[in-house]
This record gives C-alpha cells, sequence and structure tokens, in this order.
C-alpha cells in the first residue's frame, strides 16, 4: 500500500516551522564554519608557510575521489576553552580508500601544537570504538604534541583516557584491524606512540618529528642539549633507529605511500550490495522541518518524518492500531532493511511492551534497529504506576539493551528521562547516534526541573524564615535551574562533549543512515544464540 501525506506545505503553521528551523539550521551552518576553521588565520598561515596543509586538505587527498566522508562530532569542543579548540583540535572519520572504507583519524596542529584535550581524547576513542565495531583499518593522520599539559588531569590516567587509545591501537592491531600512520609533524610523547604503536609508520622528511621527550624535556632530565632534528627527524627515524618504516619527501608522497599501503592490505571486499533496490523516498526531505519546527511542544505525526527517509516511502507498521505512541515499522534504507522505533508521544506500558515485541522480531529476522528518538518518558502517575509502567518499561529496556543486531540512534527531537534510555540513548551503546539541531537532551525539560526543584526547596524551607526571604530563595531557585536546564540540554552542549557523533541536518539523515546501514551490514555477522528473557 502506498503511502499518504497529510501534510499542508501551504498551510501557515508548515511555514513558520519552516521559517524557525531555518534559522536553526543557519546556527548550525555557521558552528560547522567555526570547525573547520582551525586554531585561527595566523597559526593556519604559519602552518602552511612550513610547507603543510591542512588537516582537511590532508584527509580530501588521501580519500578516493568522490567518496563520502563520515565525520564524527565535528562540533566537539564547541563552546568550550573560549571557542578555541575547534573541532577539539581532531577530525575523525569514514572514509573510503582504495576502496576499503577506513577511519581517519587526524591531528590539527594548529590547534594548541595538535594536542590532546579531554574532548580530543573521547573522539579519539569514539572513533576507535566504531572502527573496532565495524572492522575498518585505522589510518592516523599524526601531527601531536601529546597531551595539552594544563588539563593533564583531564585526559592521562583514567580509563578512557589518553592509555585507552593505545590500548585500543594495540587490540585492533592484534584482531587483524590495520594501524597505520603518517607523522607530519611533530610528535611528542603521547604523539610519539601513534606511530610507535602502530603496524606500519610513515614520516614527512623535514617537518615530522617523532620523540618521547622533545629537546626541552632532554634539556630537563639529563642535562643533553639537543635539536629536534637530531633527536627525532625523518631520516634519523627511518635509516637509524627504525621507528618509521617509510621516507616521504612531502606530504603528498606521504599520503600517496598510506593509499598504496591500503591497497596491499589485503583485507575483505566492501560491504556486499544492498538486497533490495535503492528507491527515493515519495516525499521530499526537504519538508521535513516544516512538520517537526523547532517547538517541542507542538504534537505531529512521527510517520510524515519516517514516510521521508525510507526507500519509496514504504512502511510495514507493526500493531499499527496498538500502542500507538510508539511507530514500529520495517523499511528499506538504500536498499538495506531496517526495523524503527519512533516515538510519536508518551511511552505508556502498551506502546513499551510493542517495541519490545517488535525488536524481538527484528532480532529474529536480522534487521538492524533504528530509534527515532522525540520523548519526555515514560507515563507517570498512580494509573500507570498500578498498570505496571515500571515493568514494562524495563521490558522494552532489556530488549533494546540486549538486542543482537546493530542499534542506530537519531534524536529528532526531546531526549529526556528513561525515554532515552529505552530508545537506545548513548548509555546503551547505539552503533552510531546523531541529533537534529532541535533536539535537547536532558533528564528532564527545563519547565519541569524548576517545577520539580522549587517544589523541593519549598518543602525544605517550610517554617524556616521569613515570607519575603521564602520568596526570594524560590524565585532564584527557579531561575538559576530554568537557566541550567536550558543551557545544558542544548544539542551544542551536548555534541561539544561527545555525546553523540553529531549533528545532522534532517535532510542528509537518509544518507548518513544508509552509509552506516552499509557499514553495519559489512561488520555485524548474522546474530544466533539463545534468545534472551523478558522480565514480565
Ligand atoms: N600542552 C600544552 N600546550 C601545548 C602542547 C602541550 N602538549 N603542545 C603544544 N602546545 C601549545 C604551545 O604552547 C603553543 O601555544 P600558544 O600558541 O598558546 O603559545 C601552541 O600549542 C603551538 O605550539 P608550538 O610549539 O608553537 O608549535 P610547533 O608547531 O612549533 O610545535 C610541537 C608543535 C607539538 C612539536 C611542540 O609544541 C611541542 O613539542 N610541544 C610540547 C610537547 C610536550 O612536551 N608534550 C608532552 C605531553 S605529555
Amino acid at each position: 500500500m502506498s503511502a499518504t501525506s497529510k501534510i499542508n506545505i501551504r498551510s501557515a503553521a508548515f511555514k513558520n516551522n519552516q521559517q524557525s528551523y531555518s534559522g536553526m539550521l543557519a546556527t548550525l551552518r555557521e558552528r560547522m564554519a567555526w570547525a573547520v576553521r582551525g586554531g585561527g588565520d595566523k597559526l593556519v598561515q604559519r602552518h602552511i608557510a612550513r610547507g603543510k596543509l591542512p588537516v582537511r586538505e590532508r584527509i580530501d587527498l588521501l580519500l578516493d575521489v568522490g567518496s563520502p566522508f563520515l565525520e564524527i562530532a565535528p562540533l566537539a569542543g564547541w563552546g568550550l576553552y573560549n571557542n578555541e579548540v575547534p573541532s577539539a583540535g581532531a577530525v575523525a572519520g569514514i572514509g573510503i580508500v582504495e576502496g576499503q572504507h577506513c577511519m581517519v583519524i587526524a591531528n590539527d596542529a594548529t590547534v594548541k601544537g595538535g594536542s590532546f584535550f579531554k574532548e580530543t581524547v573521547r573522539k579519539h576513542v569514539r572513533a576507535q570504538e566504531i572502527a573496532l565495531q565495524n572492522r575498518l583499518p585505522c589510518l592516523y593522520l599524526v601531527d601531536c604534541g601529546g597531551a595539552f599539559l594544563p588539563e593533564q588531569d583531564q585526559v592521562f590516567p583514567d580509563w578512557g583516557h589518553f592509555g585507552t587509545t593505545f590500548f585500543n591501537q594495540c587490540r585492533m592491531s592484534a584482531e587483524g584491524l590495520p594501524q597505520l600512520s603518517a607523522v607530519f609533524g611533530g610528535c611528542t610523547a603521547g604523539g610519539a606512540y601513534i606511530p610507535a604503536l602502530s603496524d606500519e609508520a610513515i614520516i614527512v622528511e623535514g617537518t615530522g618529528r617523532i620523540h618521547l621527550g622533545g629537546p626541552p624535556i632532554v634539556k630537563a632530565a639529563i642535562n643533553e642539549v639537543v635539536d629536534g632534528e637530531t633527536l627525532g627527524g625523518a631520516g634519523m627515524h627511518t635509516r637509524v633507529s627504525g621507528v618509521t618504516d617509510y621516507l616521504a619527501a612531502d606530504e603528498h608522497q606521504a599520503l600517496a605511500k598510506l593509499r598504496q599501503i591500503v591497497r596491499h592490505l589485503n583485507m575483505p571486499a566492501a560491504a556486499s550490495p544492498p538486497p533490495r533496490d535503492v528507491l527515493p523516498p515519495r516525499f521530499d526531505a526537504e519538508e521535513i522541518p516544516g512538520i517537526v519546527g523547532t517547538d517541542l511542544k507542538q504534537p505531529y505525526d512521527v510517520r510524515e518524518v519516517l514516510i521521508r527517509l525510507v526507500d519509496d516511502s514504504e512502511l510495514q507498521e507493526f500493531k499499527p492500531e496498538y500502542g500507538a505512541t510508539l511507530v514500529c515499522a520495517t523499511a528499506h534504507l538504500h536498499g538495506r532493511p531496517v526495523g524503527i522505533l519512533a516515538n510519536n508521544g508518551v511511552l505508556f506500558s502498551e506502546s513499551s511492551v510493542k517495541g519490545a515485541h517488535f525488536i524481538e522480531l527484528c532480532n529474529q529476522r536480522n534487521i538492524p534497529l533504528l530509534f527515532l528518538q522525540n520523548i519526555t518518558g515514560f507515563m507517570v502517575g498512580t494509573e500507570a504506576e498500578r498498570g505496571g509502567i515500571a515493568k514494562h518499561s524495563a521490558k522494552l529496556v532489556y530488549a533494546m539493551a540486549t538486542a543482537r543486531v546493530p542499534r542506530l540512534t537519531v534524536l529528532i527531537g526531546g531526549s529526556y528521562g528513561a525515554g532515552n534510555y529505552g530508545m537506545c540513548g548513548r548509555g546503551f551503546a547505539p552503533n552510531f547516534l546523531f541529533a537534529w539541531p532541535n533536539s535537547r537532551i536532558a533528564t528532564m525539560s527545563p519547565e519541569v526541573a524548576t517545577t520539580v526543584l522549587t517544589e523541593l526547596r519549598k518543602g525544605s524551607l517550610k517554617g524556616a524564615g521569613n515570607e519575603a526571604e521564602m520568596a526570594a530563595d524560590l524565585s532564584n531557585i527557579a531561575r538559576e535551574t530554568t537557566e541550567q536546564f536550558t543551557r545544558q540540554s542544548d544539542p551544542y552542549y551536548a555534541t561539544a562533549r561527545l555525546w553523540d557523533d553529531g549533528i545532522i541536518e534532517p535532510t542528509q539523515t537518509r544518507d548518513v543512515l544508509g552509509l552506516c546501514l552499509q557499514l553495519l551490514a559489512q561488520a555485524t555477522p548474522r546474530a544466533t544464540g539463545p534468545s534472551p528473557v523478558f522480565r514480565m
């Protein structure tokens, strides 16, 4: 049955939505321009004057002509460190090299010498996680001063910090996932271990350097005075120490060598073609902003979004008459099967159980899951509690958490409270998680949080102090809470801290998900083994 749409693109509501959303898109594009600007004109010019290429140009030269590049968290670092660490000083993403999907992790030396901030480490580790899950070789374009020393307690000692990046390198290599480095600049301490722990390493003559301790550290530690080139230059490392395997005369040659190594990796061929012909949706994704708008309180039928994302706009909806606030449907996207769970209101017991049942079906049929979150949470209140909402919502959480098929999540609206959990938030390790610019993520909305906290304070103030002081105190709490929750639920607050893999535009969503499904199809063997038991 072919899909129909009830959207009137000439209505005032549609036009208002579209207009307000276009403001959000303008903001996103502005911030993406910030992300690619590097460490500012002066440092970029110095970098180029040294004969070095900007980090994104290196990546362009490395990838096959026409390759897509799915960049991970380009807005990491947004709003942090006075906005002086664009992209958290590193670019990571998936592209195609010699026909092979690869994870590229590249330092931007124009941002504090390519040193690692907390968000840089998170991005590096996250990129490695994605590489491991999707069995991608890792190509490191190294230009890195190690830990950003003023923040050393945030990047050095703990699990998930710098050490984990090296742990991952060793483990991935041991699992047969090539770890390859090309060294373009001064690599000190942690920066030196990236090539040193790679399976093969290339270094650029003149600019590439590797040393565990640079000249100042050597002077301080053993009172030896030595210049950087003698200590860790490209010629020395390729001809004397053997730390690097190939000497490149310039950056172009280094990138060509890296491509040549990938050409000879003898990795399995890329993903098989999709099982179905790829059919575009019958409805235009450009209309999505006019449907969803920017006001999360404004309801809409999420099917209107789905038919603008999936092949031929065809949805096989499961239990359409039951648990209507969770739309569950199988469909194809870029020719590959996908099982979609999309919020259409608050989650009740019925919708939760329906979701759990649908996940079991997708598991059985080896269909990857896609969660589209627009959710305030599970239903609260006496009736819901007596009906066992805690137990029924747990079934959805359990089924989602134990699903053996890959899981993708996109925040297309609110992502609040346990709704975030049940719909496969970051804590449940979806294979990829993206957000739209209109999304919001927090334990609860600013309005609800303000009510909760002022009510709690009212309780503790009872009988204490005079009325005027109490009123002032409550109004302070209300103001501060509203401000805090508004600021912290902003999607840029989230993406800056790598709570997601990036903010994407609604019109990019189909292609991004199509690429993810392609990667996951090549990575994931068919699920086997016994089915999990749900708590009933
Ligand atoms: N921690 C803090 N700041 C660092 C840094 C680090 N690890 N590495 C570089 N920087 C800063 C520099 O202080 C400078 O900041 P400024 O512009 O605010 O003055 C900026 O990054 C650029 O560094 P600069 O030395 O001018 O760049 P370069 O391209 O000539 O050299 C390096 C780059 C990485 C080779 C060089 O900066 C270096 O060796 N850094 C020290 C590395 C180190 O000792 N790391 C130990 C980590 S455990």
